[in-house]
């Protein structure tokens, strides 16, 4: 198992990976809207490859106080092998290594059997209402 950086080529297999792991994706998870993220924090965006064959990915951010972690998925046939642990312990050490002090991170509500693995890692939840706007 090797952890990496995301690199542009990866797209379309990764891509499958969220689907099949049951992530929401939007437009901002578009081609386009890759190239952007990648264009802001490429060291935060992870894969893990077993086999030259990509298994699972996190997508990471600095806000420059905050660090946000979105998109965390493993491929369902490598699930409950640690990939997850594995790829999110690097992207902790990635985001300490540039300042980061606190790491934050949001679940869907039909998503709540995650939340076990969370706090496996040392996450804790908190009681906050998440509000959100699309600007065009
Ligand atoms: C959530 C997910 C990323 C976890 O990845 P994973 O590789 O299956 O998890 P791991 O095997 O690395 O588990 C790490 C640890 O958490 C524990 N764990 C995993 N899921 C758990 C759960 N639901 N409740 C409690 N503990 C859990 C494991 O037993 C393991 O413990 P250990 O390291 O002490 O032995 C993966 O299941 C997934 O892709 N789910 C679908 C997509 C998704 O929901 N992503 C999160 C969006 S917020």
């Amino acid at each position: 198992m090797r952890i990496r950086e995301f690199t542009l080529g990866d797209y379309v297999e990764v891509a499958s990976v969220w689907e099949q792991a049951g992530i929401t994706v939007s437009v901002s998870d578009s081609l386009k809207g890759i190239v952007h993220k990648v264009g802001r924090d490429s060291e935060l965006f992870l894969v893990a490859e077993e086999n030259e064959k990509i298994v699972g990915s996190v997508m990471g951010s600095y806000d420059g106080r905050r660090g946000w972690i979105n998109h965390l998925a493993v491929h369902p046939d490598y699930q409950g092998k640690r990939v997850g642990r594995l790829i999110m312990e690097e992207l902790e050490q990635r985001l300490k290594k540039i300042g980061c002090k606190k790491i934050n991170l949001l679940i869907e509500y039909d998503n709540v059997k995650v939340i076990g693995f969370y706090e496996n890692l040392g996450y804790n939840t908190d009681e906050l209402v998440f509000m959100e706007k699309w600007i065009k």
